[in-house]
């Protein structure tokens, strides 16, 4: 059996931005024939959310996509940094908060997920407290570019 390689997404509430890249980044694999190769999860740094479904624009987001996605909302925890090979942080609180929680020697790089964007849009802002889908389709495209040129960089 090939030994598959492990990415965790994160963000704040893991309701608005993290599951949009888990969704993404699960599409991409699928679409690529690696799915296999790949596990992928997302949480947030918040517990707030804890076992909630996705906000409904990131879900219209997806489905305007042609993403069919389902997600139960979990917190980052310490287990997590030797679980996963690769922690993704959207925005620099994300990267501090994820930084603060990571036990010495633990295994998980931690970068921005914007860090592989070739159009070089490196934060993804929080766009929970926006009137309308425009920060959520935003995601959606920063999602997917910086996922696409993670995987062609690690598959
Ligand atoms: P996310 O967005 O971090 O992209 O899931 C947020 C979701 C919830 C809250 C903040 C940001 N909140 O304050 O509840």
């Amino acid at each position: 059996m090939v030994e598959k390689r492990s990415v965790m997404f994160v963000c704040l509430g893991n309701i608005c931005r993290s599951p949009m890249a888990e969704a993404v980044f699960k599409e991409i694999t699928k679409q690529n024939g690696v799915s296999e190769k790949w596990h992928s999860e997302s949480a947030g740094t918040g517990g707030w959310h804890v076992g909630c479904s996705p906000d409904s624009r990131t879900m219209a987001v997806l489905k305007s996509n042609g993403i069919q996605f389902k997600h139960s909302a979990q917190q980052l925890c310490k287990e997590d940094f030797n679980k996963f090979d690769f922690i993704f942080g959207m925005d620099n609180s994300n990267i501090s908060e994820i930084n603060r929680k990571k036990p010495n020697g633990s295994k998980a790089q931690v970068l921005l997920l914007g860090s592989f964007d070739p159009e070089g849009d490196t934060i993804i802002e929080d766009p929970y407290y926006d009137s309308d889908n425009r920060g959520f389709e935003k995601c959606y495209d920063q999602c997917m570019r910086s996922c696409k040129a993670f995987l062609a960089k690690y598959t």
